[in-house]
This record gives C-alpha cells, sequence and structure tokens, in this order.
C-alpha cells in the first residue's frame, strides 16, 4: 500500500468561512480583549445548551479545573477522587490547591474510573469526586450521583472530551456542582484555547469570575485585590469563534459519531485489539478521538504499529500516561508504591487515530484500510 500524498494529522479542526469572517468582524470592531459582548453571550448560549443557569469562560479547561478545585474551598489534605488513566490537568489542579489526589484504576473496556472501586478509597478526609468522561464516552452518571449523595461529596464533572453527548435524556457537562469544558483545537467546538466552569450556584459562579481575574477590590478600592488569584481572562475574538460553530452544534455532532461509527464498524471483528464501546444503555459514544488498546497476544506491537502508520503519513498519539507513572509527581512523592494495572496496561498499548472535523472521507478511508492491512 503506498503512502497517502500528504500527512494525516491526528486532528484537523474545521474553521469555515463564516467562522473567519466573524472574527474578523469582532477585531474590526476593537473588542478584542476579555472586555466585549460575546464571551457573555457564548457563557450563555453554552449553559443554555447544557441546561446549567451559570458558565464562566476562561482561558483553558486546565484554568477551568484550578478554578474549579479552589472555588470549593478544599482544606490542605482534603482528598479528591479521581480516575489514573486521565489528562494531568485533573491531578494538577488538585496538587496545586494543596488538596490530596486519591487515584482509582479504569474499567478495562470503557477507559473511564472502575465505579466499583470508588467506595473503597472513600476516608473522611474525601470531599470531592472528579469524574473525566474518557475518549467520548460518558461514566454512568447515575452511579457516580449515588455516590456523591450518599458520602456528601462535592462533584467535578469533566466534560472537557465530550461536548455534545448525552447521558440518558441529559447533556454530559451538567452534571455536579461543577462541571468544565476545553475549547482547545481538537475539541468539538474550538477557539484555539479556551475552556469554561459551569454550575447552578449563583455564589460559585460569583467566585469563578473573581477567581479568573486577580480578585479585584470592591469599587471604593479596586486595585486594593481581596485574595491571591490568576489571570485565566478568555477573549472576545475567542468567544466569536465559539459562538459561530455553536450555530451548527448539530452537524458537528453527528461528524463526530460519523467518523467514529465508521472506524467501530470496520475494525469490531479485529482480533486481539479492544476498542471502547460503540454504545452502552445510556449513552452513544461521540468519539472525541478513536483509540485502539494492542491486546497481550497481539502480533504487532504498539511502537511498530505506530512507525508502520507514520510511514504511510497516518498521525496518532499514544494515550494519556497514568497518572501514578508520571515524573512530575514523583519528584514530589506522591502516588508512591500504587498499581492500577488497567491504567498502567491501556496507556503503555493504546494509541489513537485521525478522529477530527477536519477529515475528509478520502482520508477516513485510507486510515481505515491501512489500519486494517496492519492489523488484521
Ligand atoms: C478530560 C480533559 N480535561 C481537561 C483538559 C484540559 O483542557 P485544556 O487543554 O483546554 O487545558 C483536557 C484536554 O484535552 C482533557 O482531555
Amino acid at each position: 500500500m503506498s503512502k497517502f500524498k500528504k500527512f494525516i494529522p491526528v486532528n484537523t479542526p474545521l474553521i469555515n468561512n463564516k467562522d473567519a469572517l466573524s472574527v474578523a468582524k469582532t477585531i474590526k470592531s476593537g473588542w478584542i480583549s476579555s472586555e466585549g459582548p460575546s464571551v457573555k453571550e457564548f457563557e450563555k448560549k453554552i449553559a443554555k445548551f447544557l441546561d446549567r443557569r451559570f458558565g464562566c469562560a476562561v482561558s483553558s479547561g486546565t484554568a477551568a479545573l484550578e478554578i474549579a478545585i479552589r472555588s470549593l474551598g478544599l482544606n490542605k489534605n482534603d482528598e479528591v477522587i479521581m480516575p489514573s488513566f486521565t489528562i494531568i490537568s485533573n491531578a494538577m489542579a488538585i496538587v496545586k490547591s494543596s488538596a490530596k489526589p486519591i487515584l482509582v484504576d479504569v474499567n478495562l473496556n470503557t477507559w473511564n474510573i472502575k465505579i466499583e472501586d470508588i467506595e473503597k478509597k472513600i476516608t473522611k478526609k474525601t470531599k470531592c469526586l472528579m469524574i473525566p468522561h474518557i475518549y467520548g464516552l460518558a461514566n454512568d452518571m447515575d452511579k457516580i450521583l449515588k455516590i456523591t449523595k450518599k458520602y456528601n461529596l462535592y462533584l467535578i464533572e469533566d466534560a472537557a472530551e465530550v461536548f455534545g453527548l448525552k447521558y440518558k435524556n441529559k447533556q454530559c457537562g451538567s452534571f455536579g456542582d461543577i462541571s468544565i469544558l476545553s475549547f482547545y483545537a481538537n475539541k468539538h467546538i474550538t477557539t484555539g484555547e479556551g475552556g469554561m466552569l459551569l454550575t447552578n450556584n449563583p455564589k460559585l459562579n460569583e467566585k469563578f469570575k473573581d477567581y479568573r481575574n486577580l480578585c479585584f477590590g470592591s469599587k471604593k478600592n479596586r486595585f486594593n485585590h481581596y485574595d491571591i488569584s490568576w489571570n485565566y481572562r478568555y477573549t472576545n475574538i475567542q468567544a466569536t469563534l465559539g459562538l459561530s460553530q455553536l450555530k451548527r452544534i448539530g452537524k458537528i455532532i453527528k461528524k463526530k459519531h460519523e467518523i467514529g461509527n465508521y472506524y467501530y464498524k470496520h475494525f469490531k471483528n479485529i482480533k486481539n485489539i479492544i476498542l471502547q464501546p460503540n454504545k452502552l444503555s445510556y449513552c452513544k459514544n461521540i468519539y472525541w478521538v478513536f483509540g485502539i488498546v494492542l491486546k497481550k497476544n497481539n502480533k504487532n506491537n504498539i511502537s511498530s504499529v505506530i512507525k508502520k502508520l507514520q510511514s504511510k503519513n497516518i498521525g496518532t498519539r499514544p494515550f494519556f500516561w497514568p497518572m501514578h507513572k508520571q515524573d512530575a509527581f514523583k519528584k514530589k512523592n506522591y502516588f508512591k508504591n500504587i498499581k492500577l494495572s488497567n491504567s498502567e496496561f491501556i496507556s503503555k498499548n493504546g494509541f489513537y487515530l485521525p478522529s477530527g472535523l477536519g477529515l475528509t472521507s478520502k482520508e477516513l478511508k485510507f486510515v481505515k484500510d491501512t489500519v486494517i492491512s496492519i492489523l488484521k
């Protein structure tokens, strides 16, 4: 099989002429900073889409997680339970706040947190669950909510990877005390960088707004700042770009399902690989990315598969690296002597394929054919 004529990146965003024109219009208007009407409009429209009372736009999903943890007012050594297999932003937000991340393994098939292991990790110090939906598949939120209710815990739902995915008839991103989104270039709605916090609690929303903007003082003395915080502001230019894409969210969701379902249909009978379920009783995978895990007895190993795909001009990414194996945390003596075998296994043996909205049908077919020729 010859290689594709040009490199197929793991993600190509889809920004159309209308998006570009709306951004140009905003720039010309002079409203280029975080001041300006589009930020508020974007917050309102995203909140409405997710059936939330409030949205607070910030500079990234990582920033949103930091503000989320801080806004809950956790004390030193309070414990936050999260999966080991996820983006490092989750654990970093907890560590920076001086609370303690407590790791749980993930399910070998869904790659989401092993819900049945959560209660084993709950102690008197546990204050919060931080639950990311991984790669496009929702967690069973009824089960999660049952635990938070039973132990009176906060819930931060990380919906960065699943904007537009429904859990039963509710949007992911509508659960818990706080939910967060990311608008990085590989997300379903992208503004280059960006993120959002969502809540139904007006007091939390006030905290979000203050923490994203340096905790300015009262009108009497604006520059007497009342607490330590960040500049995590979001620009009016970014909000304009987001609003433009939100108008076609139905098409975006449809295309994400189409790409994922196409790969799934063609790969589901390949032996010795693990794919996330295409659907569960409560959701249909929205395939933020399409991941493949090689089983132990696969004739291929991960680096040879990635190399072979690269030689055909197909970009891939390895999976997240588990939190308990991160040098950044080892240095600080976190997560000593922890073994979470599923997280370790999938991160060593998993990779994902080009899955972005800008993927053409020719590229998609070429990736599919090449993967089959290598893995079958
Ligand atoms: C689950 C999850 N949470 C948070 C983030 C962080 O978002 P950002 O890249 O906007 O900081 C990401 C990024 O991909 C993510 O996948």
